[in-house]
């Protein structure tokens, strides 16, 4: 059976959590293959808010299988009250569901010390979500990261801890100006979670594999956005891994085959949180406007996201890293009750016309958008249902988008609930 892989096209935030709960009823099992608790994916089903940070969207669907895989970075006490969260609101989310590679890394308390010591001290801040992310990644790129399969063996849990104390407490106490920390109670926290942690813990891609090759249909659930790929996003002020699309393979452990359809989740205008390039930023009422419109303040942390028009030279670097079969356009209800809208076609930097980001340093800092200006549309589009009921400026928008890339908008979503979307 053919995959299904979606994937945030811009700098997250794209409404991915949506499409994916949307789509989870065409699929058995749902896997998440990078990032961790960073993503925040917010769904609205019936009214009721759900936001789900490492634990796949697919969760609202009953009787779909639920993997966290291998490429993901899993905080094991978020873990819990991330699942406690949801069982509260009345999800079944049992290991009989839910499932957690043993390979997936643990982000551990020194992770999060780090990445806040980092963000603290810097004078160039990434602005990350301050979950430990980077650092986890680091450890495991550095073959010293600790496994959620170690919580089965408490002496190798133990050893490990110890020798990743050895070298982070140098880091504490002589550069940061903090305490050390301390392995024996590290891992005493640890192993106070395993009871509940290991049930969750399977052979994800067996799992994978033996579903797809039973005619099960897998889809993959991308987190954060592909200009925040740590390879060909808008380095450094990225997120430490891999967010294209064939990454869904290696971060579940399956061939690059059963990647199957390529989604990806564009927003109709951009939004970024934390710092870093962002050429076609609005700093002006327009900017306000889209943020209260859109409700642009992040799901994880708060923070309002930056808010500016939608980027083609963005979404064309993502187009051919990715090749999606089609997008799914989001959001397309906030542009409404401007007077015009604007997409940047193209990039002017000294003096020269870009297509796609400048590879040079500082390049993508300097660059300015080159606008083409729309008229808008003032229709409400929260009740529209299919391409026929859409405002006719709004038709010629999308139309003008899937002109400037070449991909076909699949699906158009025009509103926050699960029923706010069609196909087109
Ligand atoms: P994700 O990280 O890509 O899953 O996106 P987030 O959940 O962080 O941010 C998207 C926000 O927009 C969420 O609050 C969604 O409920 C909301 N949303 C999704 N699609 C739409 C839409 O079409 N219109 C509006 N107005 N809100 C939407
Ligand atoms: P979803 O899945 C938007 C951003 C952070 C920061 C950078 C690095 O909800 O789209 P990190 O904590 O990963 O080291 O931070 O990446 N970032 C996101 N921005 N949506 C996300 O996830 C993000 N996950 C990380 O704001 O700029
Ligand atoms: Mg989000």
């Amino acid at each position: 059976m053919s995959g299904m892989t979606i994937v945030g096209a811009q700098w997250g935030d794209e409404g991915k959590g949506k499409i994916v709960d949307l789509l989870s009823s065409e699929v058995d099992v749902v896997v998440r293959f990078q990032g961790g608790n960073n993503a925040g994916h917010t769904v609205i089903v019936d009214g009721k808010k759900y936001v789900l940070h490492v634990v796949p969207s697919g969760i609202l669907h009953d009787g779909k299988l639920c993997i966290i895989g291998n490429g993901v970075v899993l905080d094991p006490a978020g873990f819990l009250a991330e699942i406690d969260a949801l069982q509260s609101l009345g999800l079944d989310v049992s290991p009989a569901r839910l499932k957690i590679s043993y390979k997936t890394h643990l982000i551990m308390p020194y992770h999060k010390a780090i990445d806040a010591a980092r963000e603290g001290k810097s004078t160039n801040k990434i602005g990350t979500t301050g979950r430990g992310i980077g650092p986890c990644y680091e450890d495991k790129k550095a073959r010293t990261g600790i496994r959620a399969g170690d919580l089965t063996d408490p002496e190798i849990l133990k050893a490990k801890i110890v020798r990743a104390l050895e070298e982070k407490n140098v880091l504490f106490t002589h550069l940061y100006g903090l305490p050390p920390m301390d392995p024996e109670q590290i891992f005493a926290d640890l192993m106070a979670m395993a009871d509940r942690l290991t049930p969750y813990l399977a052979d994800a891609a067996t799992l994978i594999m033996d579903a797809d090759a039973a005619g099960k249909r897998i889809m993959f659930e991308g987190a954060q956005g592909v200009m925040l790929d740590i390879d060909h996003g808008t380095y450094p002020f990225v997120t430490s891994s891999n967010v294209v699309c064939d990454n869904a393979s290696i971060g579940s452990g399956v061939h690059a085959g059963m990647i199957g359809e390529r989604i990806a989740i564009i927003k109709a205008y951009t939004t970024r949180v934390g710092s870093g390039p962002f050429p076609t930023e609005l700093f002006d009422a327009t900017g306000d406007f889209l943020r209260t419109q859109g409700g642009e303040f992040g799901a994880t942390t708060g923070r309002p996201r930056r808010c500016g028009w939608l980027d083609i030279v963005v979404l064309r670097e993502m187009s051919r890293l990715c090749d999606p079969t089609s997008f799914a356009f989001t959001k397309v209800d906030v542009l409404c009750g401007l007077d015009t809208v604007k997409i940047c076609t193209a990039y002017e930097l000294d003096g020269e016309i870009l297509r796609f980001p400048p590879q040079t340093p500082r390049g993508m800092d300097r660059v300015k958008p080159v606008f083409e200006t729309m008229p808008g549309w003032s229709e409400d589009l929260s009740q529209c249902d299919g391409w026929d009921s859409l405002p006719m400026n709004c038709r010629r928008y999308i139309e003008r988008v899937e002109e400037l890339l070449g991909i076909h908008a699949s699906y158009i979503s025009v509103g926050p609930d699960r029923k706010q979307t069609f196909r087109h």
